[in-house]
């Protein structure tokens, strides 16, 4: 037996009692005849000590442990004299009996404590001594908790986990595949699934009627902090539902996750359509723990003499509430220049300023009056103290600079309170993409989706503005400004389906040849369905406050796709090569 208590359990409740644990050497202190070891586990840490009195040479192994040693102790629970309130085990330690070593250790590359000297290169190459910090321990914990919240809410409803496989058919449509050659048909290669999708949809033609699964997907895309090429969706889908019966099944579940988790009531989600979303926050996925609309000034602003916002598509603008006669000259230098990175990519900034005493100071102070400019602050209801930040330029350009604007501006401003959520839905999505380069449409979250009914009789226009104008059946759950689950009603008619293909250039064969198997499926009785995945990465880093997904993966890649503990991905052997039918130019072996 290595152990009958863990290190994080024992009370003074146990006073007295023989215990026998396990675990890993955190630190060791000699105090002259005594010496204090850190003992930890995954459950907390418990203090051992060792007196010279009592057996010296025990206590002579005892300082010879380095840290990270693996070692079984048995001793006496007994009461400290100097206690440690900020450590559930602080009231007690235990007196050693016997000490055994179960496993040297060598002296770990960085400090296995909450705040690490590691630099994150360093912790990831040795993951298994960064996973034994609190930190890092608590996340993995933690995002096993929303699994499992998770499953028992979907259980709950009647939603069946089902497995689909990895080893699919590449398809051109959304991120890049990666690929898996295939030795038995050489030549021919299999892709990791981007995600469920179209088996999901099967499954309803086959009427399991509510499927989900916590499933991972593969995306050969760049990376970021949100964004890594393997993560895992709760994936789901039911059959028999309008897009109400879903936003309402998968608000509950967040709302179950929250409540059972963090202990936090959501309110109702607002809807919001994308429409709304873009022209207001000049996004898609606003972060609404701030107000600070976007305002749109094109007819109030133009006509005035000032070139630039008489030649713009769009004058828009925020108002920075009660900054005005603080925010000095310099603030004002470097917010513009934020604007004007290549990121933002803003030609300029114009900044009115309604301060305290009344008066008003401007960039275009010479192209409007101050009783223009009062008007103006009167219809936009500012107040004494408040500054408009203004944008001019093309549309679509414009309010998506308006709304990065808005998010930095929040920032610096501190308005995003800790701790507090705002989720809601963004629904309306468009259908269809247009795509300058490639001068075609793509859709907009994927060609399974169906278009709204009242949107349908727009499907045969050739009229392109018309086309762009028809809205999905599509939504995105946004929590703190981040997209955390999208999904949609599909298309469950064949023929509809076929005309949706051919929206988006597809010819009838190649629609044939890469989804005849769910086209073939539509003709044998395909109920309505509709579904939706979420980044249960993303939601667990979201729950926490957190902006990076990466701690919530027990063995995340880094920028550059690597995993640099396994060091993959590495060249294959030529043997392996020959087997797989796969000739590399020599070149790009390496
Ligand atoms: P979508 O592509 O919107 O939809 O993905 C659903 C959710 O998955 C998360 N996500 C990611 N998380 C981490 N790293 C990534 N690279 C990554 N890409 C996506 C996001 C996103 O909201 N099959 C459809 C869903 C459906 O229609 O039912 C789909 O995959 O949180």
């Amino acid at each position: 037996m290595y152990r009958n208590h863990t290190c994080g359990e024992l009370r003074i409740a146990h006073l007295n009692q023989e215990v026998l644990l396990s675990g890993w050497v955190q630190s060791s202190r000699n105090l002259g005849g005594m010496t204090f070891i850190d003992l930890r586990d995954r459950y907390g840490i418990t203090q051992i000590v060792f007196n010279m009195e009592d057996d010296e040479q025990l206590c002579m192994s005892a300082r010879k442990l380095g840290r990270e040693y693996v070692i079984q102790i048995n001793g006496i629970v007994k009461e400290r004299s100097s206690k440690n309130a900020n450590r559930p085990t602080g009231d007690i330690e235990i007196q050693a009996q016997k000490l055994t070593i179960l496993n040297a250790s060598q002296v770990p590359p960085f400090t296995i404590e909450d705040e690490s000297d590691g630099g994150d290169e360093l912790r990831m190459k040795y993951r298994y001594l960064d996973i034994r910090r609190n930190p890092v321990k608590e996340k993995i914990l933690f995002r096993h908790n929303v699994a499992l919240e998770t499953r028992k809410y979907l259980s709950s409803l009647d939603f069946t986990e089902i497995e689909t496989p990895y080893l699919i058919k590449s398809t051109p449509e959304g991120a890049r595949d990666f690929v898996v050659p295939s030795r038995m048909n050489q030549g021919q290669f299999y892709a990791l699934p981007q995600s469920p999708q179209t088996f999901k949809q099967i499954l309803m033609v086959a009427g399991m009627d509510r499927y989900f699964q916590i499933v991972r997907c593969f995306r050969d895309e760049d990376l970021r902090a949100d964004r890594q090429p393997e993560f895992t969706q709760i994936d789901c889908e039911m059959a028999f539902v309008e897009r109400e019966d879903i936003l309402n099944t998968f608000e509950g579940l967040m709302k179950h996750l929250f409540q059972s988790i963090l202990h936090v009531n959501l309110p109702d989600f607002q809807r919001m359509s994308y429409d709304d979303a873009l022209k207001d926050y000049g996004i898609d996925k606003p972060d609404l723990r701030f107000d600070m609309k976007i305002k749109h000034l094109t007819e109030d602003l133009k006509a005035h003499g000032f070139p630039v916002f008489d030649s713009a598509e769009l004058v828009c603008g925020i108002i920075c509430k009660g900054i005005a006669d603080s925010y000095s000259n310099k603030d004002i230098n470097e917010i513009t220049d934020w604007v004007k990175r290549p990121q933002i990519d803003a030609k300029g900034l114009v900044y009115i300023k309604y301060n305290l005493d009344g008066s008003i100071k401007s960039s275009v102070g010479k192209f409007y009056s101050d009783e223009f400019l009062q008007n103006l602050g009167k219809k936009l209801e500012v107040e004494p103290g408040d500054m408009l930040l203004i944008l001019a330029g093309g549309y679509d350009k414009t309010v998506k600079q308006a709304g990065e604007l808005r998010l930095e501006m929040g920032r610096r401003m501190k308005l995003i309170k800790e701790g507090e959520f705002k989720a809601f839905w963004v629904v309306d999505f468009p259908l269809l993409e247009w795509d300058e380069d490639s001068q075609r449409f793509f859709a907009m979250h994927h060609p399974f989706t169906s278009p709204l009914p009242q949107d349908l009789h727009k499907l045969n226009s050739t009229d392109r503005d018309v086309l762009k104008s028809i809205r999905a059946a599509a939504y995105d759950m946004v929590i703190n400004g981040a997209e955390v689950g999208g999904g949609s009603i599909r298309i469950h008619d064949r023929a509809l389906q076929s005309q949706n293909f051919k929206l988006l250039g597809f010819s009838e064969e190649e629609a044939e040849a890469q989804f005849g198997f769910l086209l073939g499926a539509f003709e044998y009785g395909a109920p309505p369905h509709g579904g939706i995945a979420f980044g249960l990465d993303r939601v667990c880093a979201i729950m926490q406050g957190s902006t990076s997904i990466r701690d919530y993966i027990a063995f995340p890649k880094n920028n550059q796709g690597r995993d640099t503990m396994i060091d993959g991905p590495s060249p294959l052997d030529q043997k392996q090569l020959d087997e797989l039918g796969i000739a590399l130019r020599s070149n790009e072996a390496k």
